[in-house]
């Protein structure tokens, strides 16, 4: 029996995320923070972990971590919702919004890739509006679009991903306020940039924000956070499987305000290193790298590409290669590492452009 046969079509149409796990010695593939917590540090955390009770199921709630995050971000509990990382939170949009509606999701190409497949996966139409040759939103197109096909979703990457730069803050107000549709803005990369649409998000109905804890050294376990209007988490909340965020990745949640001091020096180690990589990046010659508001730096590359991405992974180093879409086929994406990783990266970097 072919049980494909019964699968959704749009599934079997569709290409499953592929990270490439190539082992390599100098990671910076995936816009993970090179630091982590002191040893000492990460063992008090590891000796709280002993004494939760591996039999019993995660408070289904997260009360305490829910609770921390709310003052944090000075909020009620009853507009957070918490997620095994922001993919999920994702997820459970497109999952909870009506996918037989026609409007369907609009999102600027190129950006985060999990918009599109969750969206592809959970039914939704796709409309995908390039963004201009700044790699900024072309609001003229999106607010056509808009009027065309009243989208019930729109996904903004602020700072985005995979292209580094924050959008102009003023287009995005442009898209919130003549939008019947929710506007999610992603801030996932927000500690790198400094820009936010917290502090305005009284001012809109239809404003969702993303958080994630994995920019910022916590990525192994899994927590984001959605920011909405109580009535819209309520929902949510019939959608999210009991149990989403696990015990121990809840109970290291909690160390994260804790560490809060320690976590923003390295954030702020990142944001000088970024300077210098894009600074050494501009002086090689054919390599042209973007304004980054990120921890990454996407650059171009007028060499062999092919030969430059296996010339660094033969040497141990693995960055993002893209081969679509066409504005971004002569580009590479580096996530910013420690300064030895970055030290290591434009040596190999130079070595193979000169050979
Ligand atoms: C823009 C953006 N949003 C969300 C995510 C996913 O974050 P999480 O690890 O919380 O699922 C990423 C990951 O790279 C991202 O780039």
């Amino acid at each position: 029996m072919d049980i494909t046969r019964i699968i959704k079509e749009v599934i079997r149409k569709q290409q499953a995320y592929s990270i490439e796990e190539q082992p390599c010695r100098i990671k910076l593939d995936a816009n993970e923070n090179p630091y982590t917590l002191t040893p000492s540090q990460q063992n008090r955390i590891f000796e709280h972990l002993k004494t939760i009770s591996l039999n019993r199921y995660p408070d289904p709630g997260a009360t305490d971590l829910k609770e921390q995050f709310a003052q944090y971000f000075g909020i009620d509990e009853d507009m957070l919702m918490l997620g095994n990382g922001s993919d999920e939170l994702i997820q459970l949009l497109l999952t909870a919004f009506d996918s037989s509606s026609s409007g369907g999701v609009v999102i600027p190409v190129p950006t985060f890739a999990m918009y599109k497949i969750s969206a592809v996966n959970t039914g939704h139409t796709v409309i995908e509006v390039p963004l201009n040759d700044q790699f900024d939103l072309d609001l003229e197109n999106i607010l056509d679009t808009m009027s065309q096909n009243k989208p019930h979703l729109i996904f903004l990457s602020y700072p985005n991903n995979p292209t580094g730069n924050l959008f102009d803050s003023g287009k995005i107000e442009k898209i919130l306020m003549q939008t019947d549709g929710l506007v999610v803005v992603d801030e996932a990369y927000v500690d790198f940039s400094g820009k936010t649409f917290l502090p305005d998000f009284n001012r809109w109905d239809n404003l969702v924000i993303l958080r994630t804890l994995s920019k910022v050294g916590f990525a192994a376990i899994r927590l984001g956070i959605l920011i909405g209007k109580p009535s819209l988490v309520h929902e949510l909340n019939k959608v999210r499987l009991p149990y989403n965020l696990n015990a121990l990745s809840q109970a290291v949640g909690l160390f994260f305000h804790e560490y809060a001091d320690e976590l923003q020096k390295k954030i702020d180690r990142i944001i000088l290193s970024r300077q210098h990589l894009f600074n050494e990046l501009t002086d090689l010659e054919g390599i042209y790298p973007y304004h980054s508001d990120s921890n990454f730096i996407l650059f171009s590359c007028a060499h062999d590409k092919n030969r430059v991405y296996s010339e660094l992974l033969k040497r141990g180093i693995g960055i993002k290669n893209f081969t679509s879409p066409d504005s971004l086929r002569d580009c590479f994406r580096v996530t910013v590492g420690s300064d030895e990783e970055n030290r290591e990266f434009l040596e190999a970097l130079r070595k193979i452009l000169h050979q």
